[in-house]
């Protein structure tokens, strides 16, 4: 079973239609999520494929807005009636990420990199005591890769990412 999926996808990359093919071979249909213009949605938004496309996409309300135009000018029937309501439904469920969850993404990823790259010559306790600055943090990490730490390029903002939000200066307590 994962053979033909993978060999369909691979069939998908060749032809160039991957995301039609993958959208009905792979194994995570969704469904839309319930709230205030589901049903509108579901009438209206799955006739031609799955809700996987939409599900997936993060886009503002002017994005959302556009893409509705986008979908009646390919032939989706959305009544002017309905029209405000799909697009708050689309919006409030399927919004562009919010900075914060951005934000933690990359603490996240540099707690990995940190494990990886910081814990080679001393345990993780040198960090630990330390309190700095995110400019701090990030001369101390150009230092370390100065004395022999391995860090790529793209692994250097979430690594100070987690280093200024866990081991960051903290006000003086009252
Ligand atoms: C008349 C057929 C049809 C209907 C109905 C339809 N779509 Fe689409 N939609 C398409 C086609 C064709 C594509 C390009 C699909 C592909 O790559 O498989 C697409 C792609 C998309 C995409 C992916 C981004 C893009 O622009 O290619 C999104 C998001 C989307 N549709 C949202 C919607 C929403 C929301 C609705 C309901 C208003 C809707 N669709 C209704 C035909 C339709
Ligand atoms: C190639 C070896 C090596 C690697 C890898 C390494 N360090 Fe160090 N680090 C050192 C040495 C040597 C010291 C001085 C140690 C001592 O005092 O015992 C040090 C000390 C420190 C200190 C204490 C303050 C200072 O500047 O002396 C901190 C904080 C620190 N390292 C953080 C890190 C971080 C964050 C990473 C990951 C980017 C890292 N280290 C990776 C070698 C390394």
């Amino acid at each position: 079973m994962r053979d033909t999926t993978l060999k369909l996808l691979l069939l998908a990359l060749v032809s160039g239609s991957i995301i039609a093919a993958s959208a009905t071979v792979g194994a995570s249909k969704q469904d839309l999520p319930d709230g205030p213009g589901a049903e509108i949605a579901r009438n209206r938004c799955t006739t031609c494929h799955e809700a996987d496309l939409i599900v997936s996409q993060r886009l503002s309300r002017q994005g959302w807005t556009r893409e509705v135009e986008k979908m009646i000018r390919w032939g989706a029937v959305v009544p002017d009636a309905e029209k405000e309501r799909l697009i708050d439904y689309l919006s409030a469920g399927f919004p562009v990420r919010k900075a914060g969850a951005q934000q933690a993404q990359s603490i996240e990823r540099g707690k990995a990199v940190f494990e990886q790259r910081c814990t080679v010559c001393h345990e993780s306790d040198l960090t630990e005591q330390q309190r700095l600055t995110r400019q701090g943090w990030t001369r101390e990490v150009e230092k370390m890769i100065r004395w022999g730490a391995v860090v790529p390029d793209s692994d250097k903002q979430a690594l100070i990412d987690y280093l200024s939000a866990g081991f960051g200066l903290r006000p003086l307590k009252k």
